[in-house]
């Protein structure tokens, strides 16, 4: 028979309320424990109470225990070691490439990544909105064919000189996965395009930066002398917008030849006075970069390509994702190289502009390169340029500041539409 030393209860006072309202409860309870205190065995029940008692905090201790084994068992099981990662070690020991700060809103003037301000070609746009979407379910063509014989078309060369690829960074990743490794390291005049020596460490391959001259000459002897297995002259230049002449990049394949490659980054090349694509004809080491983001106002759709010789392109296919274009990038971008005569219109409005910024900057005190690019390199001259920066993003006007050696008293602007501009310019006014 079970006995207990508390006084019971009826059950309805245990089981809540229960029809009892609270005084009567209060009543019934204190006079119970009134009765209880004077019994004779209230030390012992007492003594019991605190076993109780203690029986109940050792048994919510011993859960709350459990619960902590349990939780540091899943921690054991799934969260982040830092004694140990999934990745390889030059993932981990790398910064990744930080892209250009992409601010949202339409009353923002947004002059700091190298876009183009201008719509793309009509045509482009008619061939998205007439894309016949059932076409869909089938992968794109894997080499984008169409595409290959319109530039072939329009740059004078053949279908198999060219290799499209989804955007001109994608070119860039076959061209490292396709040169370099850990013994074939790669070099470049600097500074230039930061996302060079992302894709090398990727690939587990060195890069070497070669400084550039005070007047962005190409450091030709050094580059050589390098060793190099690719070679990248970004020509025009980016960020300095600076331009090497045709005849000096061939003086350099004809040296690389039968050691290097030599890759021409032309992704600027549309706001240039010439361009390297008859070298394809006369050097087999060279491959230009072309990119549609640029000229052609269409940096979301993704497109980019390679002119090279047929031999290089063969290779550099074997490398390629199997699908790298997509079938709605490949009809637009085919639209819009064939539509030369939109192209010229919009390069020329970009280098007009370019003239005019330029020599606007150049009358506020700001000492700027001569730009072959749709961007221009404005070094401050009695200001900081980081503050400057600030405070033109303060006022929703992003340009490029680049906080390395070299570049922290420069900012990189590209060029807008005249309103843009000139919004630019009057917000400096205020500030300088
Ligand atoms: C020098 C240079 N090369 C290549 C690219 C790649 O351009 P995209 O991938 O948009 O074609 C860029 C982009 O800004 C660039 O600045």
């Amino acid at each position: 028979m079970s006995f207990s030393l508390f006084p019971s209860f009826p059950p309805e006072y245990c089981t809540g309320n229960a029809g009892i309202n609270p005084p009567d409860r209060f009543n019934f309870i204190q006079q119970k424990l009134l009765q209880f205190a004077e019994s004779p065995l209230f030390i012992i029940a007492f003594k019991e109470l605190y076993y109780k008692l203690r029986r109940v905090v050792q048994v919510k201790m011993a859960a709350q225990k459990k619960k902590l084994r349990d939780y540091l068992g899943l921690v054991r099981k799934y969260d982040y070691n830092p004694d140990m990662s999934y990745f390889r070690k030059i993932i981990d020991d790398m910064d990744g490439y930080v892209p250009g700060f992409q601010p949202v809103g339409t009353d923002v003037v947004k002059l700091n990544t190298n876009e183009n301000p201008y719509p793309p070609s009509p045509q482009a746009v008619e061939a998205i909105r007439n894309f016949d979407t059932t076409a869909l379910k089938r992968y794109p063509q894997p080499l984008a064919d169409s595409f290959c014989k319109a530039a072939a078309d329009v740059l004078d060369v053949e279908p198999d000189n060219i290799l499209c690829t989804n955007g001109g960074d994608d070119l860039l990743t076959i061209c490292f996965r396709s040169f370099c490794d850990e013994n074939r390291h790669a070099a470049f005049p600097g500074p230039t395009y930061s996302l060079y020596p992302v894709l090398a460490k990727l690939q587990n391959c060195k890069t070497e930066e070669i400084p550039f001259a005070e007047d962005y000459s190409l450091p030709a002897d050094k580059l050589v002398e390098s060793g190099a297995a690719m070679v990248i002259v970004c020509n025009p230049n980016a960020p300095s917008g600076s331009f090497i002449d045709i005849a000096e990049i061939k003086k350099l394949a004809d040296r690389l030849k039968d050691k290097s490659i030599l890759l021409v980054d032309e992704a600027y090349i549309d706001f240039a006075e010439s361009n390297c694509v008859s070298l394809i004809k006369e050097c087999g080491n060279v491959i230009i970069l072309r990119s549609m983001s640029k000229g052609y106002s269409l940096a979301g759709l993704r497109f980019g390509y390679a002119i090279a010789p047929k031999e290089i392109i063969a290779g550099m296919r074997k490398v390629k994702d199997s699908y790298n274009v997509d079938a709605i990038a490949i009809a637009a971008a085919t639209a819009a190289i064939w539509d030369q005569g939109y192209f010229r219109e919009n390069a020329e409005k970009v280098k007009a502009q370019r003239s005019l910024l330029t020599a606007a900057l150049r009358e506020m005190g700001f000492q700027v390169l001569d730009s072959q690019s749709n961007f221009i390199l404005a070094r401050c001259i009695n200001s900081d340029a980081s503050k400057v920066y600030d405070a033109l993003a303060a006022q929703n006007i992003y340009v490029r500041y680049f906080k390395l050696a070299g570049l922290d008293d420069k900012l990189r602007i590209s060029i807008g539409t005249k309103e843009q501009n000139e919004k630019l310019i009057q917000a400096l006014k205020k500030i300088l």
